[in-house]
C-alpha cells in the first residue's frame, strides 16, 4: 500500500505539489491524472526516492520512504517518463545488468529475466540490440526492467506515450495482466486507458488534488442517475410530452437532433422510449445509454 500524506514539493519559487494526500490500496491500480505540469512525475519521483519532498510523507506498506529508502525501493519497480535503456545492449544483457543493479542474487538472474521477458512478451526480441527496437518494444523493455526483483508495486510514468494504436493496445493488455499480481500506479493522458485499467483515480492540477477515489464512484458523482441519448429527425412538443410521461424520466434536454433523457432508474430495455418516437413519426436515428466519461470529470475539475 502507498500512502501519500500532505506531500509538498517546491522547486525554487514554484510549488510543484501542495499538500497532496491520497492512498493506493494493495493490488489496486490507480491512474494519476492531470494536465501538463500538474505534478504527476514529481509525485512519482518522490515515491520512488529520486526526489526529496519539501514537506509531508510517503509510506510504503506503512514504512516511511525517507527513513527506510532501501526497504521501500525494493518493493517498487519504476518506469520513468524516459525509460533508462542502454541502446548498445541486447534485451537480455540489459535485464541481466538491471539484475545486478538491483542486487538480485546471481542464482535468480535467469529466472527473473525469463519471467520479465515472458510477462512483457519480449521473447521475439530477447537477443536484439535495444537500439533496433520499435518504441512499443522499448517501452515494454522499460517495464521489464521495472519487474526485475519481483517488486509488488509498479509505478509507470506515461507508459503508452508516443505509441501507435496497435502498440497501445498490446501494452494495455500486458498492463492489465500485471494487475493480478501487482499494485499499479500509472500516469497517462489517455483517459480511456484509465477507464480500462484502473480501479482508482487521483486528478492533480497545478500541484493540488482536485478529485480522488474509486473510478466508478467518481463517475457516478459526476452523473447521478442514468441517461439515455436519442437522435431523431424531428423533435415535436408531442414527442417531448410523450417521453416526459414515461415513468422514471426526470428531465429531457435538447441539443440539435439529440435528446438527453435523464432517468431515475436504469432501463434494461429501451423499447419504452422507441414507442413514442414511432407514434409521433419522429424518425429514430439512434438510441443509446449514455455513460459518464472520465473526460467529463477531468475537464470539469481542471477547467479553472
Ligand atoms: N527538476 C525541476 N526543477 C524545477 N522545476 C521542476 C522540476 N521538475 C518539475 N518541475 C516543475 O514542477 C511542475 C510539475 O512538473 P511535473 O513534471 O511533475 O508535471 P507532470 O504532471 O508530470 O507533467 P507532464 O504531463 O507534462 O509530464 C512543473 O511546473 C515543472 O515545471
Ligand atoms: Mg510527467
Amino acid at each position: 500500500m502507498i500512502e501519500v500524506q500532505h506531500l509538498s514539493k517546491k522547486f525554487v519559487d514554484n510549488w510543484a505539489l501542495q499538500d497532496t494526500s491520497w492512498k493506493l490500496g494493495t493490488r489496486r491500480s490507480m491512474g494519476l491524472l492531470g494536465p501538463n505540469g500538474a505534478g504527476k512525475s514529481t509525485t512519482m519521483k518522490i515515491i520512488t526516492g529520486l526526489l526529496c519532498a519539501t514537506d509531508g510523507q510517503v509510506l510504503v506498506d506503512g514504512e516511511d520512504i525517507f527513513h527506510h529508502p532501501v526497504a521501500c525501493k525494493k518493493k517498487i519497480g519504476y518506469l520513468p517518463e524516459t525509460p533508462p535503456l542502454y541502446d548498445d545492449l541486447n534485451v537480455k544483457s540489459y535485464l541481466k545488468f538491471v539484475c545486478g543493479l538491483k542486487s538480485v542474487p546471481t542464482y535468480h538472474h535467469t529466472s527473473q529475466m525469463d519471467l520479465a521477458i515472458e510477462k512483457m512478451n519480449l521473447q521475439s526480441v530477447a537477443y536484439k540490440p535495444i537500439s533496433d527496437l520499435s518504441k512499443g518494444f522499448r517501452q515494454r523493455v522499460g517495464i521489464a526492467q521495472a519487474l526485475i526483483g519481483d517488486p509488488p508495486i509498479l509505478i509507470l510514468d506515461e507508459p503508452s506515450v508516443g505509441l501507435d494504436p496497435q502498440q497501445v493496445f498490446e501494452l494495455r493488455k500486458v498492463i492489465i495482466a500485471l494487475k493480478t499480481e501487482h499494485t499499479i500506479l500509472l500516469s497517462t493522458h489517455v483517459l480511456t486507458e484509465v477507464q480500462e485499467i484502473c480501479d482508482d483515480v487521483v486528478i492533480l492540477d497545478r500541484g493540488q488534488v482536485k478529485a480522488q477515489g474509486a473510478l466508478q464512484e467518481i463517475l457516478s458523482q459526476m452523473q447521478p442517475g442514468h441517461s439515455i441519448r436519442i437522435q431523431v429527425q424531428k423533435i415535436t412538443k408531442a414527442l417531448l410530452t410523450d417521453l416526459n410521461e414515461i415513468s422514471g424520466v426526470i428531465s429531457i434536454q435538447q441539443d440539435g437532433q439529440w435528446l438527453e433523457v435523464r432517468c431515475g432508474q436504469n432501463f434494461d430495455r429501451l423499447d419504452i422510449f422507441v414507442e413514442p418516437i414511432l407514434k409521433n413519426d419522429s424518425g429514430l436515428l439512434a438510441i443509446e445509454k449514455h455513460h459518464a466519461r472520465l473526460e467529463d470529470v477531468f475537464i470539469e475539475v481542471t477547467k479553472e
